[in-house]
């Protein structure tokens, strides 16, 4: 099929100059006199490739550039400028522009340029195909959420990716904050760039500032080559910013100087420098805490989480369970036939997960290896402390405490009421001699009950 083409030019004759020299070349093409016309067929009918002129009647081509870019990131875009205009030309490019031509130009230059533009169009689409295919097979897409919170978290994940805006994820340690930011970054018009991690925790902050701004040469003893760092590697990508909570203050101000102005400033450097990322931070610390502790900038905290996702403990979504323990069966290739018997899994819904998804990975492999049928029964799962929490009980302190001698009296109240005030019967139910029951009914003065 020809590919199509849209040309963008308030000159007439040019138009149809252009518009004969394309079509002859086998090209389908499209023609508008002004940005805004032109962005109008763009929408409706989609092309393979846009040309157009610097300055339009109306929106000028770079502004036009803009929206084809956050749109349609995949479609390249040719912009013509004046002879002699190298500044409007680099700022083409830096853009994000396939290529710039200057005005006038003879046909063939037109036309090769074309064809090199949707070649590259063609190589994009086949590499983003190939990463979604790679994605499958690696796992990485395999968010599993069975739950509504984890539905709708993943919703909005979706909607997120597809902006520039700063992403905050937080949520207990294993809950799923890396695979959730790789998510977004392949989601994103980003995913042709790189995703670059950095965990905030692991680097020490003296060093902090070179590793996410480098350095210029001779900056600082050792400093014996020029250093990238993360945010310029990271460029046309996403830069990842693991354990954010952890960062010392004053690699904080400069962090958030570098969110602000989308400009960083290499250690040794004279002048600071552009670039071109996304960030997306996760924390497993509750940074309000820290905020008050005067620990984390409450500027930071705002500037980081213009988009906040908060990933529940999977103790609070236990819908989730079955889904993942299927899932997990499948990830370390286990037989088609083994199966997890249903007190398996009402014990892992019961269970509190302190590790949460990345313990419950690794049980189910444990079990995997270790099991001796094809049904893994509630032995086999082994839980931490399995043999002293009966099934359903959820003993989960609250911040604030918890009288135990109030959960006590609960648990009796009910017990009476199940045993329809039958004291020898409720103190069955609780596992315990009746006297003992006697004793504790006189002890809370339930006596008259
Ligand atoms: N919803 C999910 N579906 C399937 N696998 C998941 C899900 N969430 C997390 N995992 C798996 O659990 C493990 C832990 O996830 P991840 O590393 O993203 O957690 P984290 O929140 O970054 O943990 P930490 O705070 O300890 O760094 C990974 O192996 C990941 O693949
Ligand atoms: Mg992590």
């Amino acid at each position: 099929m020809n590919k199509t083409i849209l040309f963008i030019d308030d000159d007439s004759s040019l138009r149809r100059v252009t518009e004969y020299n394309l079509t002859s070349a086998g090209f389908h093409v499209l023609t508008a006199d002004s940005g805004r016309a032109g962005l109008e067929i763009f929408e409706a009918r989609e092309p393979d490739l846009v040309v157009s002129d610097v300055k339009l009647g109306d929106i000028n081509g770079l502004d036009l550039l803009e929206k084809v870019k956050t749109t349609s990131p995949d479609i390249p875009v040719i912009i013509i400028t004046a002879f002699g205009s190298i500044e409007m030309a680099v700022k083409a490019m830096n853009n994000g522009a396939f290529n710039f031509i200057t005005k006038p130009f003879d046909r063939e230059t037109l036309i090769r340029s074309c064809e090199k533009a949707l070649e590259l169009r063609g190589l994009r689409s086949r590499t983003r195909i190939l990463t979604h295919e790679v994605n499958r097979l690696t796992g990485t897409e395999g968010i599993i959420s069975a739950s509504p919170v984890m539905k709708e978290l993943l919703d909005t994940a979706s909607r997120a990716a597809g902006s520039e805006a700063t992403v905050l994820i937080s949520g207990e340690s294993g809950t799923g904050k890396e695979v959730l930011a790789r998510l977004i970054h392949q989601n994103s018009p980003r995913n042709h760039g790189p995703m670059v991690a950095v965990n905030c925790a692991a680097i020490p902050s003296t060093l902090l500032e070179s590793e996410l701004f480098g350095h210029v040469r001779g900056a600082f003893t050792g400093a014996v080559r020029d250093r990238k760092g993360h945010f310029r590697t990271a460029s046309g990508g996403t830069l990842f910013l693991d354990e954010i909570g952890d960062l010392a203050m004053d690699v904080q101000v400069k962090l958030l100087r570098a969110i602000q102005e989308r400009q960083i400033q290499p250690v040794g450097a004279e002048k600071p420098q552009d670039v071109d990322i996304r960030i997306i931070a996760a924390t497993n610390l509750d940074l309000r805490e820290r905020i008050l502790r005067g620990e984390f900038r409450k500027d930071l905290f705002y500037r980081l989480s213009v988009i906040p996702l908060f990933i529940p403990p999977l103790r609070e979504r236990p819908e989730d369970i079955p889904a993942l323990a299927a899932h997990f069966l499948k990830k370390f290739n286990a037989p088609a036939d083994v199966k997890f018997h249903e007190d398996a899994l009402a014990a892992m819904k019961s269970y509190a997960w302190p590790g949460n998804i990345r313990e419950m990975q690794n049980i189910v492999e444990r079990c995997i290896i270790l099991k001796k049928g094809t049904v893994i029964h509630l032995d086999d799962l082994d839980l931490p402390g399995q043999d002293t929490l009966p099934d359903g009980l959820n003993p989960l302190i609250p911040d604030e405490g918890i009288s135990l001698e109030e959960v006590e009296k609960a648990y009796i109240v009910n017990a009476l009421k199940k045993a329809d005030q039958n004291r020898s019967k409720a103190a069955r139910l609780l596992k315990i001699p009746r006297h003992i029951l006697l004793y504790r009914l006189e002890k809370y003065g339930l006596t008259s009950n």
